[in-house]
């Protein structure tokens, strides 16, 4: 097993990434029925927390299904992620995790997310002044480094354990990289090797098969992996890698009949929780992914995406499945979208 302070994971935990706009509750929910063990909010920042932003508040919702969970903040100022992290603590997740990730010139160039990690004092008192806020437990999720010549994950590990964090999640690029080119786990291996090191630490990058997933696992001696892109419209990466890392063999995909109600269980989450409008409108980006593979399915999802109410999209979800019946939902590999111009974070 693993532990984050009290905090008690399996072995080999599988983390389901913090992903703006994509990790809400309809979808940690689908994820949470497919074996995520550990699952993060979207960030939240600090000052919009501080504000009473509405829309940052509402990414405090959890729910006790989806335990254990992590609220994430960021910022570049102690005041202000301290007073954040008093905020979270009345909501009661089950950790409090501080992005110092974050790409995006918006974050990174104000001195918050992967912006600290051109200066590892100011990353020091940040988590510290949380770590002295809350009651919870704190860890954090970074990237090497800023640079390539400025990898600093190494001694950034060290320090942020000196000060409290109870976990690590590294993302093995640098701000500078993005998205771009493909991550590295070198450094990871090495962090989570070093014999000063003995909170656990989280892989993360470019996850996207149950035979890397064990691969990397084996190779770098990481005590969990985290998951971002390769979940989203395919919640079943986590049943296939525990499956293949508990038993060496390849799962098989899900049938159709599972691809439309697991659909359907995140459209109507997606209601309940952002309302009809809004609901219906978000789900959009969805069924792509969900119904991805099947021949000539344009027709139905051109569809899908115009309708307004809940019986009509799940009446033609019901089409489509009566349409492929016996059809053999082929294995596709999941496409890593590059999301370094698109992506917010
Ligand atoms: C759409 C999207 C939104 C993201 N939002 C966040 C975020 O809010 N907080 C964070 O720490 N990382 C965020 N990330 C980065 C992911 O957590 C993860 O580190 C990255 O996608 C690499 O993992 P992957 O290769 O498994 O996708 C985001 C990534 C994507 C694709």
């Amino acid at each position: 097993m693993v532990k984050i302070d009290n905090l008690v994971l399996p072995d080999f935990p599988l983390l389901l990434a913090p992903m703006e706009d994509v990790s809400d509750p309809p979808f940690r929910a689908v994820c949470k029925d497919n074996g995520a063990d550990l699952m993060y909010t979207e960030f939240i920042s600090s000052e919009a927390l501080i504000r009473d932003a509405i829309k940052s508040r509402k990414k405090l919702d959890i729910f006790d299904y989806e335990r254990p969970i992590g609220i994430q903040i960021f910022g570049g100022d102690e005041d202000s992620l301290a007073m954040a992290s008093r905020i979270v603590d009345v909501t009661n997740p089950d950790l409090l995790d501080i992005n110092f990730g974050c790409p995006v010139k918006k974050v990174a160039c104000k001195g918050a997310g992967a912006g600290v990690l051109k200066d590892i004092d100011l990353m020091v008192r940040l988590t510290a002044a949380c770590v002295k806020a809350t009651k919870l437990p704190v860890t954090v999720k970074t990237r090497l480094g800023w640079d390539d010549a400025t990898k600093n994950i190494e001694e950034v590990a060290e320090r942020l354990q000196d000060v409290g964090i109870k976990a690590l999640s590294i993302h093995g690029r640098t701000r500078c990289q993005m998205y771009k080119g493909e991550a590295d786990w070198t450094l990871i291996g090495k962090v989570k090797n070093n014999p000063r090191i003995h909170i656990p630490i989280f892989g993360n990058g470019d996850i996207e098969s149950p035979q890397k997933a064990l691969e990397y696992k084996n190779r770098y001696g990481v005590d969990g992996i985290m998951i971002g892109r390769a979940a989203i419209g395919y919640p079943w990466i986590f049943r296939e890698i525990k499956h293949y890392v508990q038993t060496g063999e390849v799962m098989a995909p899900p049938t159709l009949e599972e691809r439309v109600a697991v659909c359907k269980k995140h459209l109507r989450k997606s209601l309940e929780w952002k309302g009809p409008k809004v609901g219906i409108f978000e789900m959009r980006r969805h069924y792509a992914n969900y119904l991805k593979g099947l021949p000539n399915i344009k027709e139905y999802r051109n569809r899908l995406v115009i309708l307004n109410t809940l019986e009509e999209i799940e009446s033609v979800l019901d089409e489509v499945l009566a349409a492929y019946q016996g059809f053999e939902a082929p294995h596709i590999p999941i496409e890593l979208i590059n999301y370094h111009e698109k992506c917010p974070v």
